[in-house]
């Protein structure tokens, strides 16, 4: 369809919204020196140097994965499991939050892709599968079409529930925009999901349209403008003035035939009928010249082709609608106040000092889930015990089923009963028995990760508890010792 409205001579083109679309009618823009604006298009990938026609009228992911990322670090979350779909625009932002997470020492622990369209029964086994996994906390990023059965599945599967944190990027919000209202089964099945929205600068010029807007749509009254109506809006625009500007610089708009398609003469898709417009290259460069208060802001690109000012709304989902717990800009990272209040005065450490209001998480709660859980399947957690030959009243070897007894013992596992989720642990014996081993190589052995001798501490987070462990026997004995 895009080849056939091509033929017609056209001088720009409006869309594409998917960014998988984008690749391919970038190819045939480029070849017809044809601007191509896409006011939805947000695959990072869609980069400039590949593909010169290629205009994007919208944030690009490259920015909300950056948003994304600073969430995750300001709770201090180091792994998140990412759940897209796999097509351009799903490997490209998932590719682009991979980088994003980098620079602030975390990282994707797993990429659960999903093909485009999937069913049901695809997305439960894919979250059933991510849900034995230690990480708590799922980036989804996904079409609108399939996206809110993944929550409904989850759902299901007891995923939406205290522990899980679930951050969905801008295709939920736009879900939740079409609809005009927040439908009930949206909210149902999103409770306490933190999601992105481009952030749309208040203009006056929203307020004169918002009617209108209202007037030809029948879904009810809108209160703002969303971020695609918003960009969609202002893309018409971007056209029409670059259009008028390339005219009154002396331009005219011609076309002429291209030698390569000319050469493909016969093929049912008439490439041959497609003329390549002279001076597109003029046209591109008055569409990137822009610089025009729009619906969305202004419209002015930067010189690496992004819109000026990239920044988001993070909400949070909780009761029948959402509450906004802060922004995201390119400029100012996270704050609570509004962007365009911050770019014209100064960052100071007071003024950025909360970053983010409260949230609501899933089941309910306000505690900041932890992120993490030790895996169902997991292997067992290895305590290194260390078979002394003095002090046994501390430790010492037993017939019992852990093997082990004493007052550390039990203090253990007093502690480790107090865990708000099942911990399975296994008792390891160190040393001979005939001399006291050497904590230190104790300690060597659970760095080295040794695993077929006694001491296995395999995973990082155990190691902590093992820590732990070992200072309070320690602690012990110097009492002891001291006592007597
Ligand atoms: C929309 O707003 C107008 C004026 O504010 C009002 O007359 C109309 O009833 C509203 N429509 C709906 C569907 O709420
Ligand atoms: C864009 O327009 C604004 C106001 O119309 C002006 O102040 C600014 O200098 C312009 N920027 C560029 C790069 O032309
Ligand atoms: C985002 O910030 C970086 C670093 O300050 C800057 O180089 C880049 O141009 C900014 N991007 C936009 C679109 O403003
Ligand atoms: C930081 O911003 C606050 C609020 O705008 C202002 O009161 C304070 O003086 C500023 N501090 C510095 C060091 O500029």
């Amino acid at each position: 369809a895009a080849l056939q409205l091509l033929a017609k001579d056209v001088i720009a083109v409006l869309g594409p919204q998917s960014s998988a679309i984008a690749h391919i009618i970038s190819h045939a823009a480029n070849k017809l020196q044809v601007p191509l604006i896409s006011f939805a298009a947000s695959d990072p990938t869609l980069s400039s140097l590949e593909y010169p026609y290629f205009v994007r009228a919208t944030q690009s992911d490259y920015y909300q994965m950056s948003a994304v990322a600073s969430i995750i670090s300001q709770y201090q979350w180091r792994e998140v499991i990412a759940i897209y779909v796999d097509d351009d625009y799903g490997r490209g932002g998932i590719t682009a939050l991979g980088d994003a997470l980098a620079k602030k020492m975390s990282k994707i622990a797993y990429k659960a892709k999903l093909p485009p369209g999937a069913g049901r029964t695809a997305i439960q086994d894919m979250l059933m599968q991510v849900n034995e996994m230690e990480s708590r906390v799922y980036v989804v990023h996904v079409n609108p079409d399939s996206g809110m059965t993944v929550f409904s599945a989850a759902k299901s599967l007891g995923m939406m529930s205290s522990g899980y944190v679930w951050i969905a990027t801008d295709w939920l919000s736009a879900v939740i925009d079409s609809s005009g209202h927040v439908a009930s089964d949206a909210t149902e099945n999103t409770q306490g999901v933190i999601m992105l929205h481009q952030h749309v600068a208040d203009s006056g010029i929203q307020q004169s349209l918002l009617p209108k807007l209202n007037s030809l749509t029948r879904k009810g009254n809108r209160s703002s403008f969303s971020s695609y109506t918003a960009h969609a809006y202002d893309s018409v625009w971007l056209v029409a003035h670059a259009v008028e500007q390339f005219l009154s610089a002396g331009n005219a708009v011609s076309f002429s035939a291209n030698q390569n398609l000319q050469a493909i003469k016969g093929s049912s898709l008439q490439l041959d009928s497609l003329r390549v417009l002279n001076n597109g290259d003029k046209l591109l460069e008055k569409v990137l010249q822009a610089n025009f208060t729009g619906v969305s802001g202004q419209v002015q690109f930067t010189l690496d082709r992004n819109l000026i000012h990239p920044a988001y709304d993070i909400l949070n989902i909780g009761g029948t609608g959402f509450r906004t717990i802060g922004y995201w800009s390119n400029f100012s990272g996270l704050s609570v106040a509004a962007p365009e209040n911050l770019h014209s005065v100064p960052l100071n450490s007071t003024t950025n000092d909360i970053q983010l209001h409260s949230v609501i998480w899933p089941g309910q709660t306000a505690e900041k889930p932890r992120g993490w859980v030790f895996p169902y399947h997991g292997k067992l957690l290895r305590i290194g015990v260390p078979l002394r030959t003095s002090y046994n009243e501390f430790v010492m070897q037993d017939d019992g089923p852990d093997g082990v007894k004493g007052f550390s013992v039990d203090v253990f596992k007093s502690a480790i009963s107090l865990l708000p989720y099942p911990v399975g642990c296994t008792f390891v014996l160190f040393g001979d028995g005939l001399k006291n081993p050497s904590y230190s190589d104790l300690v060597q052995k659970v760095s080295e990760n040794v695993s077929n001798i006694s001491i296995s501490l395999s995973l990082k987070n155990y190691c902590t508890i093992f820590i732990k462990l070992d200072f309070i026997h320690f602690v012990l004995l110097f009492w002891y010792h001291s006592v007597l």
